[in-house]
């Protein structure tokens, strides 16, 4: 991951932006007076989701660093810095760990610390009080045991016995395997059941530690280190990927024990979230091995609009994952991704239900429902549908939801559950929702599934048009319609800015921030298809469209986001101006897909 999606991770806009203007929230969304032109009531907006801002009034918007270099008046290189102190992401140290020797090592020492836990916990007389929590309390096998290198953390040692064989001290505050306070250096993990943290590759990034009584915390986990970030992290995902990958599923746990517990008795599909809700990061883990995820959630969080938005958000971010390509390169095939949840009994984890029921288990597990069945089934029973006004309440929640639902059959479907559920005609329903499709969709195919959330692996269109400039010079007066706001990743709106400023390569080299040089230089020097010129100047002229495109899908997007707020809350002011701007949007976007069509077909033409 390079600095910039790191720091992007780890900060919210919201605090930021927060910490310079008055935010008043407005539904899941925030607003406040534009910093950058005179108004009196608000235009700006922040928009949590997608991390990103924008003002409807001076048109301005962007990321979290198109924020702080606009607000404070400073370059790209002062707001890197400036954001990856906020954040407490090292410049330096990340060039250093790209040197994959230095964090080989860090692997290996915490590969030893766990090794060292784990030979106490067996071991040591004075973990007799762990042993006995870990296997008879919580009932572990010692099969398991060994299987997940459990082990015990008594509080002294770790650092001698790490010493000795080579690791230095600085290297084990690095991992924070210790601390040091007042000069004193002291074992970070005390008196603790040691869970060791592996990656994917089956490699050490960390430590949870649970306490043997009810101290607090319950558990202590790893701070961030240059090899771990707990938001990337599916616990017993080594252990798992296969089984994942065979069984065509994932199922998504909370805690630690949960995890090992499910493994013990033989579900071994199972992973860990430790307690979050699912980051991008995870997904991105998760959607090389499968694409359909099972969350065990309990009562509570089953029945929470948040937990179930946040599932809906990563199920479409999976589902749009792939940006379609200007054809001539090629298109990519795309898989669905299907959400499930498995509804557990109240006062129930994983862990006690495995062990108390297993059979209950795998039945619930088989019978996890599609989150849409789920929270039909979630607004009903809150919701009392013998009355006309829940029912219309209902109906208006979730109406939107099946009306995005890009399958028809899938569609169909959930109207005729909707229509049986509230009681009245699926052809009333259908009309509703029609008109609420039409709405959404015709004006602008695919609308919503084609606009990218921001994906950390890079941006192949904004990669692919800066490409073709940087390395084709008489492109550059074809792009007098593209601007810095046409591109949505940070590194790519600072190169694109630099260029369009510099009158040539040697003077975009010296003003470009050095962190952006790597990124320059494969940008200069991938291979682009072999192409006559006229096919380059139209795949740029194609790239172009779809940026445009792309820019104004996000703004409908973002406008469509304050619009559900406005009509949540009822404020009949706002809906109308938000329409009549919905309206423009539209417009323009229909403008630009025409002149896209026309393109393809002088192109076929051609042909
Ligand atoms: P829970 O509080 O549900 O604990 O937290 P648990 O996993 O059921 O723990 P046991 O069964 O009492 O041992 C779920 C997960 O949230 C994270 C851990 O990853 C935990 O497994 N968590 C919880 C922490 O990181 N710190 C805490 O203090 C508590
Ligand atoms: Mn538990």
């Amino acid at each position: 991951m390079s600095a910039i999606d790191d720091i992007k991770q780890r900060l919210d806009i919201v605090d930021i932006t927060g910490s310079y203007l008055r935010l008043d929230k407005a539904g899941r969304n925030f607003k406040a007076l534009c910093p950058f032109h005179q108004e009196k009531t608000p235009s700006f907006f922040i928009f949590p989701d997608r991390q990103s801002w924008r003002c409807f009034g001076c048109g301005a918007g962007g990321d979290v660093f198109a924020f702080v270099m606009k607000k404070e008046g400073i370059d790209f290189g002062e707001t890197l810095k400036l954001l990856a102190d906020k954040a407490g992401v090292s410049l330096e140290r990340k060039k250093e760990i790209a040197e994959s020797k230095l964090t080989d090592r860090l692997y290996q020492i915490n590969e030893t610390a766990a090794q060292y836990y784990y030979r106490l916990l067996i071991e040591a007389p004075e973990a007799g009080a762990a042993r006995d929590y870990a296997m008879k309390k919580r009932g572990l096998a010692r099969n398991t045991v060994d299987d997940f290198k459990l082990g015990f953390s008594s509080g002294e040692g770790l650092k001698k016995y790490l010493a000795e064989r080579g690791y230095n001290e600085k290297e084990l505050l690095t991992l924070r395997l210790i601390g040091e306070k007042d000069g004193r250096i002291y074992d970070f993990f005390r008196h603790r059941l040691m869970f060791p943290i592996l990656d994917i590759k089956g490699r050490v990034v960390g430590f949870g530690g649970r306490a043997l009584d009810d101290s607090q915390p319950k558990y202590l986990n790893s701070p961030q280190t240059p090899i771990f970030d707990k938001s990337s992290i599916l616990y017993g995902i080594d252990r798992a990927k296969g089984t994942i990958r065979d069984k065509k599923l994932a199922v998504i746990v909370e805690g630690y024990m949960d995890v090992i517990t499910a493994h013990q008795y033989g579900y071994t599909n199972v992973v860990g979230s430790m307690g979050t809700a699912l980051t991008e990061k995870q997904l991105n883990i998760l959607k090389k091995l499968t694409r359909s995820i099972a969350f065990a959630l309990d009562p509570d969080t089953a029945g929470d609009a948040a937990t179930l938005r946040a599932i809906e958000v990563a199920r479409r971010s999976l589902d749009r994952d792939d940006l379609e390509m200007p054809t001539w390169l090629g298109t990519t095939s795309r898989l669905k991704a299907d959400m499930k949840i498995i509804p557990l009994p109240k006062g129930k984890d994983p862990d006690v239900l495995i062990k108390e029921e297993p059979e209950l288990w795998s039945q619930l597990v088989e019978n996890a429902l599609p989150l849409m069945d789920h929270i039909l089934a979630v607004t009903a029973s809150r919701l009392d549908l013998s009355k006309p006004e829940e029912k219309s309440r209902a109906s208006e929640q979730l109406l939107p939801l099946i009306a995005e639902l890009d399958d028809d059959v899938q569609r169909e479907y959930y109207l005729g559950k909707l229509a049986g559920l509230l009681g009245i005609s699926e052809k009333t329903l259908v009309g509703i929702a029609a008109r609420l499709h039409r709405s959404r969709r015709d004006k602008i195919p695919k609308a919503e599934t084609k606009a990218a959330a921001p994906s950390y692996f890079g941006d192949r269109l904004e990669e692919y048009t800066l490409s073709l400039l940087l390395q084709h010079h008489e492109l550059r007066d074809k792009v007098k319609e593209l601007s810095p706001e046409h591109f949505e990743r940070t590194e790519n709106r600072e190169i694109f800015t630099i260029w369009s400023m510099a009158r040539n390569i040697d003077e975009l080299l010296d003003k470009l921030n050095v962190d952006l040089r790597e990124h320059l230089s494969y940008l200069q020097n991938r291979a682009l298809p072999p192409a006559t010129d006229k096919d380059r100047e139209r795949a740029l002229i194609d790239c172009i469209l779809r940026l445009e495109e792309r820019k104004l899908l996000n703004l409908k997007i973002q406008e469509e986001s304050l619009l559900s707020d406005a009509e949540f809350e009822g404020r009949k002011e706002d809906i109308a101006a938000l329409q009549q701007r919905g309206v423009e949007i539209n417009l323009k976007l229909k403008e630009t897909f025409e002149n896209a069509m026309q393109m393809t077909s002088s192109y076929r033409e051609e042909q």
